[in-house]
């Protein structure tokens, strides 16, 4: 574990991020999307805060395991959870988890949905449906829509308790993007068959963050932000006027410098002995790939104390090496990674082409979190 990198998150960004998401959709529930560690942001801490202090009561996780982490260790959380991808459903052990824990299991195949409506212990339990109109991944294809009906009729359901689907391109504009506009045509279709076949839908949802950033899919019941509660868009550069998000990134990612030299140019820098792109100086900071300092941000710029540096050489397990032409900076002095605005986090992504779910993810167990609430 580092003593000196951390991972600050700062609850008071998500309270604003949370905000910021109400301005733009007020009329929507909120499911919150949680997985993978809350992307990074560690799932109990960010959940018992989004649950008791934002009031938000519908969470998103990818597996039957992270769900009963968050049922187990927030007992006194009255939330719903919905498991998305892998669901497991026919796991004797996975079933007894979903019925005892009040887990909703996302229906998003015809032989899961076949097992559950011929399960009669899941006869009073929730039925949610996700439908692929387009992405072409999980969910029952959009053209199945009627024998998706005859099943529901056959075995006496009468309503479906959320219907479902999700974009492939939602960091494209939504507006003209062609497979954008098709999958809301798709989905439009889907809720008419439904309704004109006398299945009621209780709740509806479609919208990712891409999608709720340019304003679309609010007129579902429900919106499934994930990303943009931690602060980034995730629209593409060229797409990022089309946003209305405001959001601020809750997490900042400091460490500290460890050594600094003066280096002349073409001279040799760590594994590989990369030649130095410049005169200047080193500043070899406390982060490498064994905290997540991915190998990929070799050539990213990072702006520190108002002097912009360069990922050079390889990034090591424990280190990485920072070039500057210019810069006062000592051994033991803070490196900011990046903070709450985004302009180095940006950075960070665009340039080592990295999404910004994965920069976040990459964080080891090695950098401590810290939760604060300015
Ligand atoms: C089904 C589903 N809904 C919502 C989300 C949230 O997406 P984002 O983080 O882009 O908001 C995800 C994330 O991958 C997802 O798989």
């Amino acid at each position: 574990m580092r003593i000196r990198s951390q991972m600050e998150i700062d609850l008071s960004l998500l309270a604003y991020n949370y905000s910021c998401l109400k301005e733009i959709a007020p009329n929507n529930e909120v499911l919150f999307m949680v997985k993978a560690d809350a992307y990074g942001h560690g799932m109990v801490p960010i959940v018992k805060f989004a649950h008791f202090e934002l009031g938000i009561k519908e969470f998103g996780c990818a597996s039957v395991g992270e769900a009963l982490k968050l049922r187990e260790e927030i007992p006194d959380g009255n939330f719903e959870i919905y498991v998305f991808s892998d669901v497991q459903l026919v796991l004797k052990q996975a079933k007894e988890i979903y019925l005892n824990y009040r887990i909703i299991p996302v229906i998003s195949n015809e032989s899961d949905l076949d097992y559950f409506l011929e399960d009669q212990d899941f006869k009073n339990f929730p039925l949610t449906l996700k439908f692929n109109t387009g992405m072409n991944r999980l969910g029952i294809h959009y053209s199945h829509a009627e024998e998706v009906v005859k099943k529901l009729k056959q075995h006496g359901r009468k309503e479906v308790y959320h219907l479902l689907s999700h974009f492939s391109s939602a960091s494209l504009p939504m507006e003209t993007n062609k497979r954008n506009i098709e999958q809301r045509e798709n989905f439009k279709n889907i809720k008419n068959i439904l309704k004109d076949s006398g299945i009621s839908i209780l709740k509806s949802s479609m919208a990712n963050s891409g999608t709720i950033e340019q304003g679309y899919g609010l007129e579902e019941t429900h919106i499934r932000p994930g990303l943009m509660m931690y602060g980034p868009t995730s629209l593409l550069p060229q797409y990022r006027h089309l946003s209305k998000w405001k959001g601020k990134l809750i997490s900042s990612l400091e460490t500290v410098i460890i050594n600094t030299f003066d280096i002349e140019k073409g001279a040799p820098i760590g594994y590989g002995a990369s030649p130095c792109p410049g005169k200047g100086k080193i500043a070899i900071i406390a982060l490498g790939y064994g905290d997540g300092f991915s190998t990929r941000y070799q050539g990213v710029e990072i702006l520190h104390e108002g002097n912009v540096g360069k990922v050079v050489g390889r990034v090591n397990m424990d280190m990485a090496q920072i070039f500057f032409e210019k810069g006062d900076f000592h051994i033991g002095d803070r490196f900011v990674v990046w903070d709450h605005s985004s302009e180095n986090f940006s950075r960070i992504c665009d340039q080592s082409k990295t999404i910004p779910y994965e920069v976040f993810i990459h964080l080891t167990p090695r950098v401590p979190k810290v939760y604060l609430k300015r």
